[in-house]
């Protein structure tokens, strides 16, 4: 009998099987296709040995040592609904589901319910690390109870990546706590992505710079505080050529962004919360414009392009590349001091007690924002004090002091010459309005009392609903 089951042997599921094989651990697996479970099976080697093939449910069920624990590993949305619906018929009290894919944190709160209801255990995992995570060692966000965490936890630990030696995978609070820590690990992994391709916007339009080139840069860029999975990866992408063209292939790829939901919903949960995720946000949004192809073909047509040559505006090309990293630097800061603190109000408003430095220390190997910068992170958390915000915390104050003025050169020459780097300018925006003591939400509270009799607070006196005299004279 296998310790655990799971369903869909897609890229990500049939990974995940291996990977638990190899560590010693029995798998049943099925697949609506049984092709592609035969398939699988003769693929496998000597790990089919711990591998159990199933081709209907009821044989799943049959082949798991209860109570069983089953992973879901199917397109998130409604094919998780229906996969949990055939399997409860075969499935007595004390089984347990886990969804481990992408799910809306939402739809796992409520499955929680829908199954507790008929006596069966939920947990619902992010896994994040693609098809190689998945394999060799993923980041596992875990959110239900401690004891359906703890009938898996050896398996999941023994999966996992490891950094130093230790695990990224981790419960981190109830019902949908771990699939929310997965979406806005991918809302900042849409800010990072984002970032670093206005950066390589300004090399490309504002220098002329090739492929090759920038992928030198980024290369060196990964040996500093930059390090990290997305920086590496992005040199790789750079040097790669093009077998059927000869050019490199990165400029053959269309130029529209392709997305799956995460980033958008790390967006939405943010201004639900009512914390500024603005870096995000215009990530989001520069896929959403990459996308509409065709009307910005139009707009080049109605508008022209402008001169996007940089010229000397950042000085010599080696002070350029300079403010060019540092200024990726201080939007990253930007990026994930609103990614924890749109964690932290989450698990505020949900009484989670999300651990945000266990966050940070299982985001450290395995998942696709794995850095260096993140094991800065988890140093601070583990230093202990309330962090209010990362801009505010060692030694991201530091960082971004000294590399403010960079981004600020950044983000000042590309928007004269029309390079479009959105991420960068709200991250600019976003250190600029936090530490700006008198904004301008005066003169915005006396335009709402204006036309709607909102009351404003007043400098020189405490209480709310003060009104100004535009009432009396209408
Ligand atoms: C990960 C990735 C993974 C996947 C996203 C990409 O952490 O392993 O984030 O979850 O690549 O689904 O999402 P988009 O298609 O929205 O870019």
């Amino acid at each position: 009998m296998a310790e655990i089951g799971l369903v869909g042997l897609g890229v990500m599921g049939a990974n995940l099987a291996l990977n638990m094989a190899e560590k010693g651990h029995t798998i049943a697996v099925f697949n609506r296709t049984a092709e592609k479970t035969k398939a699988y099976i003769a693929a496998a080697g000597k790990l089919a040995d711990r591998l159990t093939p199933c081709y209907t449910i009821k044989e799943l069920a049959a082949a798991i040592t209860p109570p069983r624990p089953i992973v879901i590993m199917v397109l998130a949305g409604p094919p998780v609904d229906e996969v949990g619906h055939e399997l409860v018929p075969e499935l007595a009290k004390g089984d347990m589901l886990i969804d481990a894919g992408n799910a809306n944190f939402r739809d796992t709160r409520r499955r929680v319910d829908e199954y507790n209801g008929l006596g069966l255990d939920f947990l619902g995992i992010g896994v994040s690390g693609g098809e190689e995570g998945a394999r060799h060692g993923p980041s596992i966000m875990a959110g239900g109870t401690p004891k359906a965490w703890g009938r898996v936890e050896k398996i999941l630990l023994d999966i996992s990546a490891k950094f130093n030696g230790e695990p990224c995978a981790a419960l981190l609070g109830p019902e949908g706590a771990g699939h929310f820590v997965k979406t806005i690990h991918n809302g900042i992994e849409y800010a990072d992505m984002e970032m670093i391709a206005e950066i390589y916007g300004v090399m490309r339009d504002g220098f002329g710079l090739a492929p090759p080139a920038m992928a030198d840069i980024f290369a060196k860029w990964n040996e500093g505080k930059l390090k990290s999975y997305l920086i590496e990866i992005t040199g790789t992408v750079l040097s790669t050529v093009d077998a059927q063209s000869g050019k490199p292939l990165v400029d053959v790829i269309q130029d529209t962004a392709g997305q799956k939901g995460t980033g958008r919903w790390s967006t939405m949960e943010a201004q639900d919360l009512g914390v500024p995720a603005t870096v995000i946000e215009a990530a989001v949004s520069a896929r959403g414009l990459s996308a509409g192809r065709d009307q910005r073909l139009a707009g080049a047509k109605l508008f022209g392009s402008p001169s996007m040559k940089l010229g000397d505006a950042l000085g010599t090309q080696a002070a350029a590349l300079a403010d060019l990293e540092q200024a990726l630097l201080a939007g990253k800061i930007a990026a994930y001091a609103q990614g924890f603190a749109v964690m932290a109000k989450a698990s505020e408003a949900w009484n989670w007690q999300l651990p945000l430095g266990t966050v940070a220390k299982i985001w450290r190997a395995g998942c696709i924002i794995r850095s260096v910068f993140l094991d800065d992170i988890a140093k601070a958390y583990a230093a202990g004090g309330a962090i209010a915000n990362l801009m505010m915390t060692e030694p991201f104050t530091s960082d971004l002091k000294a590399s403010e003025a960079s981004l600020r050169r950044v983000v000042a020459a590309a928007a004269l010459k029309g390079i479009a780097t959105p991420a960068l300018a709200s991250a600019l925006a976003y250190f600029d309005l936090s530490r700006t003591a008198r904004t301008t939400a005066n003169l915005i509270q006396g335009q709402r009392d204006f036309f709607g009799a909102h009351g404003f607070e007043r400098t020189d006196s405490t209480g709310k609903g003060f009104h100004g005299p535009w009432h009396t004279s209408v």
